[in-house]
Order: C-alpha cells, then sequence, then structure tokens
C-alpha cells in the first residue's frame, strides 16, 4: 500500500534525451494512482525562477562576446534560480510530504558548468551548501540517448535553446559527464532512452512503484 512521504526524483541527461517526456508520463502515472505528485523544472519552477530562465536562454543568442554574461554570472543566475526554486516550490512541496519530479537540478550543474565551462567546483559547492541544506534527490535517472535519436527530438522542436546549435561534439562530452557523475553511485539508473516507445516509461514506473510501494 502506497503510504504517503516525501520522494524527490530528478531527470538528467542532454538536450533530446527526452527527460521532458519521460518527466511528463511519470508524473502522469503517479497522479493517476493517486500519489500526490508535482512537476517542475531547473532552471525554472517558479516564477520568478522562471524569469531568470529568460535571462539565462536569451543570451545565448546574443551574438558579441561584450554582451554576454561571463561564466560566472550565468553560473550564479543557476544558482539563484535554483534557490528561488528550492525554497519557494521543493522544499514546502517534499514537507507536505509530495512526489516531486524535477526535470533537471544538480548534475546539470555539474555537467554543463564544471566539465563543460570549467568553473570551480568549489565555488558552485559552497553557494549550493546554504542553498540545498540536506536537500537531495531520492532518485536520479540519466537517460543515455544517441546522437542520432537526440538530433530527431531536437529538429522537432518549435522552440531553440541555449544548446540547440551546438556541435555533436558537446553533446558527447556533456552525455560522458552525466554518466562520469552517476558511475559507482547509489541511487543513480542510466537508463538508454534512444528508443520512441513505452518501454522506458514501463521501466521507470516499475522502478518508482517499488520504491513507493505502489501496487498495480
Ligand atoms: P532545458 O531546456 O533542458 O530545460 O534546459 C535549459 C538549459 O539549461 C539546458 O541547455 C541545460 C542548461 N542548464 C545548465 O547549463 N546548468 C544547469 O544547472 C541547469 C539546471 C541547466
Amino acid at each position: 500500500m502506497y503510504k504517503k512521504k516525501p520522494f524527490f526524483i530528478v531527470f538528467e541527461g542532454v538536450e533530446g534525451c527526452g527527460k521532458s517526456y519521460q518527466s511528463k508520463k511519470l508524473f502522469l502515472r503517479l497522479r493517476k494512482n493517486k500519489v500526490p505528485t508535482v512537476l517542475t523544472r531547473e532552471p525554472g519552477g517558479t516564477k520568478s525562477a522562471e524569469l531568470i530562465r529568460d535571462l539565462i536562454l536569451k543570451d545565448y543568442f546574443k551574438k558579441s562576446k561584450e554582451e554576454k554574461f561571463d561564466k560566472y554570472t550565468d553560473t550564479l543566475l543557476y544558482l539563484a534560480a535554483r534557490n528561488e526554486h528550492v525554497k519557494n516550490k521543493i522544499k514546502p512541496e517534499l514537507d507536505k510530504k509530495k512526489v516531486v519530479i524535477c526535470d533537471r537540478f544538480v548534475d546539470s550543474t555539474l555537467a554543463y558548468q564544471v566539465f563543460g565551462k570549467k568553473v570551480s567546483l568549489n565555488f558552485i559547492k559552497n553557494i549550493q551548501k546554504v542553498i540545498l541544506g540536506d536537500l537531495k534527490p531520492n532518485i536520479t535517472f540519466i537517460l543515455k540517448v544517441s546522437p542520432k535519436s537526440s538530433k530527431k527530438r531536437l529538429r522537432k522542436r518549435k522552440s531553440k535553446n541555449r544548446y540547440d546549435n551546438f556541435p555533436q561534439k558537446f553533446y558527447n562530452k556533456a552525455q560522458n559527464s552525466f554518466l562520469k557523475i552517476a558511475k559507482r553511485k547509489k541511487n543513480y539508473f542510466i537508463l538508454d532512452s534512444s528508443n520512441d516507445d513505452n518501454f522506458l516509461e514501463n521501466r521507470i514506473f516499475g522502478i518508482i512503484s517499488k520504491y513507493l510501494n505502489i501496487k498495480n
């Protein structure tokens, strides 16, 4: 029998890996099973954090280097958005014993800012200590995707974002960073999401059902 408890689930992976799709599928399925669940995303998730998201994503389309945010400003904006999100949404919802599903979280900062842009890990760690306190995801799904499938999915998108025009090499590097982060860690599941069928959503629901003790 399902018993209400706070549970924090994160989906991570490169653009076009299907994490937004899988987060939504899991959200709908949990709700159908009467599990109080919130679906959210980073950067964003609250009104104020979505405003910061707009700033970050618009910056990518600026042409000149002088106009663009410095990589530390950019990192601080991700962290500022995270602070708003954690304080005003994630923690309050977990306090109400809800399941929170988040599309991207701290591992995206590691993959893109630390591994990708060589921003200091200690800089991020120190600020995040204050933002997160003892908050940690219970489960993180890393969705792995083949270059062919991610390209196909990105081509179908109406709105472009910051990393949508990067060369394949960039995605490979980001994906390898996610895999490195997940290696030998408890509570991480690396799943292949290259195929467009419902095998993966069933597998994800199966994993979560066990943790939450949902009988179906
Ligand atoms: P999304 O479009 O997948 O929701 O994410 C927006 C972009 O933000 C995506 O390209 C990855 C990037 N990002 C970072 O670089 N660092 C972070 O900490 C987060 C949460 C996202």
